[in-house]
């Protein structure tokens, strides 16, 4: 198959070697300027959730602490993505360079890489990059150091505040929000977690500025994004793209012909048929026109031979398996589904079943505590919906 038309970008992987000047420019500038360039670059996190990143940097330096932490969000656990591993591997300067601007705006001596458990390989060659790290802040006259804290292979925890319980040596448990990071994360202390994409983000914005971030993408999605793609392709692997892709533009340079669905965001995304491909694009929910999906970064593409009812099992496995079990309507409300799709594939219950459970799915959307146990109807409602005749007897 020829996919030699892709249209890759290489503004996150593209090796520089000006990480001293990068970093010494920018910490010379005034907190405002950086933060206004943030702003106006239209970063959003990349870890899913998608809230602005200069505005978070700039709430958090206006909190009034003695004490406040950068922390890097390495979990990477959601099934399909596997993108943070290879940024973390290839330019881990540009993250450690986002850190430190960071740490400098909000008023933070401390950082920490929490870094997934299954990434443990990554920790020597990261240690020497920090300790040379280190060197340059010295230099620099920059007050901060990071550290890697080693995560222990839990989902959850790379929920933000699950993520602080596990640092604080609790078990790894949703806390109730408000208070946010903002004003009160690691330590009870005001807190700027970002994913290991959106630092190395602003890494170009400091270097290129604004614009060239902003002139990529769509309208409330801007810049370029790194997606893993897996599944039926014959080009797995890890891609940057810009923002505002339709799905049927993504399945024709990442499919094998055969595409029949495509899960946007992992486990705790959504799946799409084949028929809306050409109405959904990538990006973040808004003003795009039609529908439009966010990722974290994970596409995962079945072909025809692929059971949906299977791939809807391994998704419910997997919540069962990482639900902390802290709120019952995720606890109980994953097992339920897991169990109902299992007897309605027997024929112990009928097709009219699968409504039921539609509305027990989305009962923990309203209900559950965090973000695990509400995105679960996401992908059961848009599998048993699009793909209803292969769960049934
Ligand atoms: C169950 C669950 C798992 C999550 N796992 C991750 C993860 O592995 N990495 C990540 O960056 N964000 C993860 N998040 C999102 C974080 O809570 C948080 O929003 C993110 O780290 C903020 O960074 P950003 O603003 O740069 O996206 C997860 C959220 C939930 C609900
Ligand atoms: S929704 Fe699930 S993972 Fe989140 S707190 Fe409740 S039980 Fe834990």
């Amino acid at each position: 198959m020829n996919k030699k038309h892709l249209q890759r970008l290489d503004l996150i992987f593209k090796n520089e070697h000006d990480t001293e000047q990068i970093l010494e420019k920018a910490l010379a500038r005034p907190d405002d300027d950086l933060i206004n360039d943030l702003i106006s670059s239209g970063l959003k996190g990349r870890g899913g959730a998608g809230f602005p990143t200069g505005l978070k940097w700039k709430l958090t330096s206006e909190v009034e602490s003695d004490e406040k932490y950068v922390i890097c969000n390495a979990d990477e656990g959601e099934p399909g993505t596997f993108k943070d591993r290879e940024i973390l591997s290839s330019v881990p300067h540009k993250v450690l360079t986002g850190m430190a601007v960071c740490a400098r705006i909000i008023g933070s001596k401390k950082g920490y890489i929490y870094l997934r458990g299954e990434y443990k390989f990554l920790k020597p060659q990261l240690l020497k990059i920090i300790d040379n790290f280190h060197k340059l802040l010295d230099q620099l006259n920059l007050n901060f150091r990071v550290e890697i804290f080693m995560g222990s292979g839990a989902y959850i925890c790379g929920e933000e505040s699950a993520l602080f319980e596990s640092m604080e040596g609790k078990r790894g448990e949703p806390r109730n929000k408000p208070p946010f990071p903002t004003n009160s994360g690691y330590r009870g202390k005001p807190t700027v977690i970002n994913n290991v994409e959106t630092l190395a983000h602003t890494y170009s914005i400091f270097k290129y500025g604004p614009e060239k971030f902003r002139d990529l993408g769509v309208q409330d999605s801007r810049g370029s994004k790194v997606f893993s793609v897996s599944g039926d392709t014959p080009i797995p692997g890890i891609y940057e793209l810009e923002f505002g892709m339709t799905l049927q533009k993504f399945v024709e340079d990442f499919g094998d012909g055969d595409a029949k669905a495509v899960q946007v965001g992992g486990a705790s995304g959504f799946c799409v048929p084949r028929k809306k491909f050409d109405k959904t694009v990538i990006g973040y929910q808004g003003k795009l026109t039609g529908a439009s999906l966010p990722t974290g970064g994970s596409m995962m593409i079945f072909n025809s031979s692929r059971s949906m009812y299977n791939v809807l099992h391994n998704y419910l496995d997997f919540f069962v398996e990482e639900s902390c079990g802290q709120c019952t309507p995720c606890r109980v409300g994953t097992q339920q589904l897991l169990l109902g799709i299992q007897a309605v594939k027997k024929g112990e219950q009928s097709s009219s079943y699968l409504d039921k459970l539609m509305e027990l799915a989305e009962a923990m959307r309203v209900t559950a505590k965090c973000g695990l146990g509400q995105s679960v109807a996401n992908s059961f409602s848009s599998i048993v919906e699009n793909f209803k005749e292969e769960m049934i007897y």
